[in-house]
């Protein structure tokens, strides 16, 4: 289940959102898109990544539409990534970047945390979930120690997609994944 939890800036904890309606709702707010999409036809445990292309074209196909995305492609994480400390660390980065961050999770999880405004959104994504952060919004991401996900990623433009560090060091001040999520990858 995915969960929404609004923070102050210094770490306060004032809202707590389950709801995907009311996650999609609150995050409107902020000029974030959330949605829950379904795959169109089963997808095997060995899904290509045109398999799972396929299976959500339609989806796919709509945001495209409404927002001139011009490519897609499939990403995967597990926890024996040779690079998974090195990518979590820059990851976890207060950033933010001229393109859209658009991510749905098709497998596993991980941890978004947007400073649009004095509020940081913490929201845990599950399988399932679909989040557009938009451009130039400050963010970072947690995918925890044993990473495990497989998302599509829609681009505008590749160039886009650079990183700009804020130099901030809030991110340290807030829960990470294993803090967030229990061993069963669901939000406590
Ligand atoms: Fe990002």
């Amino acid at each position: 289940m995915s969960t929404l939890r609004v923070y102050t800036e210094d770490g306060k904890l004032i809202e707590e959102i389950t709801s995907p309606e009311e996650i999609a709702k609150r995050l409107s707010q902020i000029g974030v898109l959330f949605e829950r999409w379904s795959a169109q036809k089963p997808l095997p445990p060995d899904a290509s990544d045109e398999d799972i292309l396929s299976a959500y074209k339609h989806e796919i196909d709509r945001l495209t539409e409404r927002y001139g995305f011009r490519s897609c492609d499939v990403v995967a994480m597990n926890p024996d990534h040779p690079k998974k400390d090195e990518l979590r660390e820059k990851f976890l980065k207060e950033h933010t970047h001229s393109d859209f961050e658009v991510r749905y999770f098709v497998e596993g999880d991980g941890v978004f945390y947007l400073h649009p405004d004095d509020k940081v959104y913490v929201l845990h994504c599950t399988a399932g979930d679909l989040i557009s952060v938009p451009p130039n919004t400050k963010h970072w991401f947690d995918m925890g120690q044993k990473p495990s996900f497989k998302c599509i990623r829609l681009f505008t433009t590749p160039e886009g997609w650079k990183a700009q560090y804020t130099g901030s060091d809030i991110s340290e001040r807030f829960p990470k994944y294993e803090e967030l999520v229990n061993d069963k990858g669901y939000s406590p």
